[in-house]
């Protein structure tokens, strides 16, 4: 049986907080970019509270929110019965998710593929799920570009994971993406918050990729 559940109490519990501040700096935004167009029937992994849920647009037909910590989970359900919308919430992982080969016309994710263990597997098992041409939507924090920032991303990522739930800030999220079968079609890399200068995890990507 592959696992569906990662305990992250502490983080759990201190994300809500994180995602207020966020909000309040204008990734409201950001999230809407992120989901824009989307329609038919997807997946998002690792929802955490469902901060994204009042993004999705209405021609989404079915969303199905793979989210594998407890606490968030029960947080997610709860946000999508605030918003009156039918989102199944379940249990399972970026790298097991519960759902049939090619069923779904895209896949979301938002600050995750820093945080699961096997980000090569999560990536198999999401062109598992795409249909062919389905789509990968992410929002991801990565490895900056600047040399000098990538060492201190280094340095930080020796403390970082241990208080973050395993969040990784120094990966060439990007690189593995197009490394793994999929073809980024637009993609577009900037700092979040603005004017952050010491924020590990600032550096972003927002972009689609396509199954090859
Ligand atoms: C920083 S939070 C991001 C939450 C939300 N997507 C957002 O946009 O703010 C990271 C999320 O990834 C989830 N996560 C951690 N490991 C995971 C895994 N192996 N598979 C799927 N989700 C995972 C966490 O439980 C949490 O919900």
């Amino acid at each position: 049986m592959p696992e569906t559940e990662v305990s992250n109490p502490i983080f759990a519990r201190l994300f809500d907080r994180f995602a207020a501040k966020d909000k309040g700096r204008g990734e409201d935004a950001l999230r809407r970019e992120l989901l824009a167009g989307l329609s038919g029937r997807v997946i998002e992994v690792g929802p955490g509270n469902g901060i994204n849920f009042e993004h999705f647009p209405s021609t989404v037909d079915e969303l199905l929110a793979v989210e594998p910590e407890p606490y968030l989970r029960r947080a997610a359900e709860e946000t999508a019965r605030r918003l009156d919308l039918e989102i199944r919430v379940v249990a399972g992982t970026a790298e097991a998710i519960p759902a049939e080969d090619e069923s779904v016309d895209a896949v979301v994710v938002a600050g995750v593929l820093c945080s699961v263990p096997d980000q090569d597997a999560a990536l198999r098992e999401f062109r598992r799920v795409l249909r062919p041409g389905g789509e990968l939507r992410f929002y991801e924090h990565v490895r900056s570009r600047r040399p000098g920032f990538a060492r201190y991303q280094d340095a930080t990522a020796l403390v970082w994971p241990r208080l973050m739930g395993g969040c990784r800030p120094n990966l060439d999220t990007l690189g593995t993406i197009e490394r793994s079968g999929f073809r980024v079609s637009s993609c577009r890399g900037f700092g979040f918050p603005d004017g952050a200068r010491i924020y590990p995890v600032a550096p972003r990507i927002l972009g689609v990729a396509r199954v090859e």
